[in-house]
């Protein structure tokens, strides 16, 4: 096993282990400080997470695989993720998805060749008053058209 938290990490995870009940019941925000730590969960961060909450790795591994926010290794600098949920479904998600994929020349789950994007559709990004929303890492960008696709992977691409 290669991944282990930074001390600070871990002393920051065993503070937030002692508010629940249980050891497991911490097992999200864990798989968010590896993510945090590595950049994405791995399965050696898999493992050691599943040491630390005292559950077995395939229990994390169920967790990790059920929820599409966490980044697995490869995914590109720039995670793309497209709410597909009926609220932003009707607000033309799919069209906006399609611009993605044509801006990028590639398709769902896909990495662009240089690393630099991955396309991803989800469930509810919980911003369906402003649908269609787009995840992109840690911001939401909102009211999203397929029009407005090219501009903002222009200036990500600037960004790199
Ligand atoms: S349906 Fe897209 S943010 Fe809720």
């Amino acid at each position: 096993m290669s991944f282990t938290f930074t001390p600070e990490r871990r002393a920051r995870l065993d503070e937030v282990i002692g508010r629940y009940p249980r050891k497991e019941a911490a097992l999200l925000p864990a798989l968010r400080m590896a993510e945090e730590q590595a950049g994405c969960v791995d399965y050696d961060a898999m493992e050691h997470v599943a040491e630390i909450l005292g559950v077995s790795p395939a229990k994390v591994l169920g967790v990790f695989t059920f929820y599409t926010h966490y980044r697995r290794p490869g995914t590109g600098r720039h995670l793309v993720q497209v709410c597909a949920t009926l609220p932003c479904a009707l607000r033309g998600a799919e069209g906006v998805f399609d611009a993605f994929a044509k801006e990028l020349g590639i398709g769902k789950d896909e990495t662009t060749k240089d690393g630099l994007f991955t396309l991803k559709k989800v469930e509810c990004l919980a911003s369906c008053g402003t649908a269609v929303c787009v995840q992109i890492n840690d911001d939401y960008v909102e009211n999203v058209t397929p029009d407005k696709v090219a501009g903002i992977v222009k200036d990500l691409r600037e960004k790199k």
